[in-house]
């Protein structure tokens, strides 16, 4: 008899530090720490010394970290890494003074990038957008949101979802997929707002039947669509029990917050511009602020976030890369948490938690985020001295090794 057959593990990592997020406040820090899981699901995290056993006789396979930090693996909860193209043009004219809504007022900006979508064959866009969602894998990703919103047809949003699972089947992460076809208006609905949005809602039954929708967002804003407009797109998502988030006061205050709030979404993104009461609804419906940096960042945005009032209201922050062609060409989540430290002053620790178990909260994932026994084994081991080096280093390779359900993925 194969006597290892009754070891209680499938895995066992020992001689870590880990960062666990156990707890609402702090690291959560455990020295000399080890991991144990099994069937993917973590079954000790914990000091060393507390194992129940000498490790050999705990798992199949024992791993010693060096005395590495780990983490929970990041989860990036706000994506649109699927597109074909790029549009570094723009990025030249708003360099020489033109704003991000001059550019899309004039039929560049989103719908630029749905020509570029549209045109590209399904494996010509998951060959294009395959390497951003590994850059993000390399810089500890293990949960990925990702956006349709380019396709702004039937065809070409299933499309873009579509892909968005082949990533996540090809790179053995989790990959959660929105609904964005109220992203921007396409040519042809044009002076049509609303026929769009009964378009945008006659598809999402379909598309979500095919597998391809785990929650709904749209661009509410006065380049994207009106309240009464978002409103429509939340009710058909409602109609099936889709969670939905919302592209919410990046620009102007459009009182999104408050409307996402109100049907009890899972997150409002950007929120710039957000009113104290718009955190109140938050709050209150204990929807999560998605803090996108790297727009603020490259649009040269001055308007902060509410941060105090975020902070007053207990309405968790959670950080993401918006990882996209227009506003955020940005391919690293350690990335955002610096932008999200240096720009909005999250503190390191904030940084982390909006990047896990904050993050985990804005996908209605209740499983991961936080290293305690119950979660995931979906973890990152990293070559630093302290917790607040993830945020501190501007790039640089860090990673030393990335595990979703206790198997090796980066
Ligand atoms: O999150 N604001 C709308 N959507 C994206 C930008 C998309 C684009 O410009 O292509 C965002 O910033
Ligand atoms: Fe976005």
């Amino acid at each position: 008899m194969n006597e290892s057959r009754d070891l209680p593990w499938d895995g066992l990592l020992t001689h870590v530090q880990l960062v666990t997020l156990a707890g609402d406040d702090g690291y959560g820090v455990i020295e000399d720490g080890a991991l144990g899981w099994r069937d993917g699901v973590l079954r000790f995290a914990g000091p060393s010394s507390r194992l129940p056993g000498e490790p050999a006789r705990l798992a199949h396979e024992t791993l010693s970290g060096g005395g590495r930090w780990v983490t929970p693996g990041l989860i990036d909860c706000h994506t649109h890494t699927v597109f074909a193209g790029d549009r570094a043009g723009e990025f030249e004219q708003r360099l020489q003074g033109a704003s991000y809504e001059d550019i899309a007022r004039a039929g560049g900006g989103i719908v630029s990038t749905v020509r570029a979508t549209r045109a590209a064959s399904e494996d010509e866009l998951l060959a294009q957008s395959l390497p951003r969602a590994r850059a993000l894998l390399a810089d500890g990703v293990t949960t990925l949101e990702i956006k349709s919103g380019y396709g702004l047809d039937f065809d070409n949003e299933r499309k873009m979802l579509r892909v968005a699972r082949r990533i996540g089947q090809m790179l053995g992460i989790t990959v959660r997929t929105t609904f964005l076809g109220a992203h921007a208006l396409p040519p042809e609905f044009s002076g049509r707002p609303d026929d769009y949005i009964d378009a945008v809602c006659q598809w999402l039954p379909q598309l979500h039947a095919e597998g391809l929708v785990d929650a709904v967002d749209a661009f509410c804003e006065r380049i994207g669509f009106d309240a009464a407009q978002t409103r429509r797109v939340f009710e058909a998502a409602r109609a099936l029990g889709l969670p939905v988030k919302l592209h919410a006061d990046q620009l102007s205050d459009g009182d999104g917050a408050a409307l996402v709030a109100e049907f009890g979404g899972l997150s409002a993104d950007h929120v710039e511009y957000t009113s104290e009461a718009g955190v109140r609804a938050m709050a209150r419906a204990g929807s999560v602020a998605v803090l996108l940096p790297g727009a603020f960042h490259v649009l040269r945005e001055t308007r902060l976030p509410p941060l105090d009032a975020f902070r007053t209201h207990n309405v968790p922050m959670a950080v993401a890369t918006d990882c996209n062609p227009g506003t955020a060409p940005l391919q690293s989540l350690r990335l955002a948490m610096s932008l999200a430290c240096t720009h909005f002053r999250l503190t390191p620790q904030e940084a982390l938690r909006g990047t896990t178990a904050h993050a985990a909260r804005a996908l209605g994932l209740n499983d991961r985020g936080r290293l305690c026994e119950g979660m995931r084994a979906d973890f990152a081991l990293w070559d630093i001295t302290q917790p607040a080096q993830l945020a501190y280093w501007l790039g640089g390779n860090l990673m030393a090794g990335v595990y979703v359900g206790g198997q090796r993925v980066g």
